[in-house]
């Protein structure tokens, strides 16, 4: 049923070489992390969100988050906010420090500090203020695209995706990306697949599936409703190497060589000591190496060993011997 114009849709072009999208996720999406998801995957990768009040005020922290590095093409960035004058002023900012493939607006957030200032998810109670959010963005933003992102609605009695999905249309919008939970849901049970089938089937413009995908089966559910792309979150946190193994038809859980997992580590370590400085990049960069390595032989074991090292020496010892277990047990 898509009607907009397939032939100059920048989503559509892209999916065409592949049908995944990487997931805004803040604290995760972060220029290093970047870097190490391109070695799996050249599509399309969006920044964690970013608040237009902070980008137009230009506070340094918020500016920090819009650096990128020489791969992060094609990049999209994730904004939040509830003000439609904050975007036009934020993106007139935002143009000076880079020039993204897309910018996408987060109206799916469910955390109660961004709901209270009106944004992410608290944005579907009011359809009206946020179709004049995503207009005065689409005006500012120029040739960039702009895509939104949301959930069903705010719980299962008020779903209201199919009156954003229209709107988006009617606003220009050059994608929807659907997370198949309400804001109630928050992360629980499991993502709807029906009712995102029933969006992409009404829906005027490309439809990102979003929830659940971890793996084949769940890739191919997702695939089934019949949406154009596919967004993908948590699965990638934990396995940023999900893009290639999905493309290769093969299961994430058992796609690494050990020796490779433990080199894309060495990798990480060193793009995260660039980003952060020598001085603060250390615990950072544990979490990821306990996401990578959960559940494997002693790997929570391993979990409160790393949290105590206190140097990047101490901490690769300990995870040398855990490899050296794992390859001669
Ligand atoms: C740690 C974390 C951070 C997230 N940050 C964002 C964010 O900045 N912007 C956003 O739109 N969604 C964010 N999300 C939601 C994800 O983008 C995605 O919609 C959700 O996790 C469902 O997809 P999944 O089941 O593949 O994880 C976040 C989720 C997690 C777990």
């Amino acid at each position: 049923m898509t009607e907009c114009n397939t032939s100059t849709n920048k989503i559509l072009k892209i999916l065409e070489t592949n049908k995944l999208i990487a997931a805004p996720l803040a604290g995760v999406t972060t220029p290093p992390f970047r870097k190490i998801m391109r070695r799996f995957f050249n599509g399309l990768i969006y920044t964690e969100m970013v608040s237009v009040e902070g980008i137009k005020r230009k506070m340094d922290r918020t500016l920090s988050y819009l650096s990128v590095t020489e791969t992060d093409q094609p990049l999209g960035v994730q904004l939040f906010g509830s003000k439609p004058e904050s975007y036009t002023e934020a993106i007139s900012v935002l143009k000076d420090y880079l020039q993204p493939e897309f910018i996408d607006i987060n109206m799916g957030c469910p955390v109660k500090k961004v709901l209270k200032s009106g944004s992410g998810c608290a944005m579907m109670k009011d359809p009206i203020n946020s179709a004049d959010i995503l207009r005065a963005t689409k005006k500012a933003a120029g040739d960039i695209p702009v895509t939104i992102k949301i959930r069903l609605g705010m719980n299962r009695s008020t779903l209201n995706y199919d009156e954003f999905i229209k709107f988006a249309y009617e606003e220009g919008a050059e994608a929807v990306t659907l997370h198949g939970r309400t804001r109630a849901d928050m992360f629980s049970g499991t993502v709807d697949y029906d009712l995102i089938a029933d969006a992409k089937s009404k829906a005027k413009l490309p439809i990102i599936g979003n929830g659940d995908v971890m793996d084949v089966p769940t890739y191919k559910k997702m695939l089934d409703t019949g949406v154009d792309g596919v967004m993908i979150g948590r699965g990638m946190m934990k396995q940023p190497w999900i893009f290639e193994a999905l493309n290769n038809g093969q299961d994430p859980a058992d796609y690494m060589s050990f020796d490779r997992l433990y080199e894309l580590i060495k990798e990480l370590v060193e793009f995260e000591k660039i980003y952060k400085g020598e001085m603060f990049f250390l615990e950072g960069v544990k979490k990821y190496i306990i996401w990578f390595l959960k559940g494997m032989p002693g790997s929570a074991a391993l979990r409160n060993g790393l949290y105590s090292t206190a140097t990047e020496k101490e901490m690769f010892d300990m995870l040398d011997e855990f490899f050296d277990r794992l390859k001669n047990p």
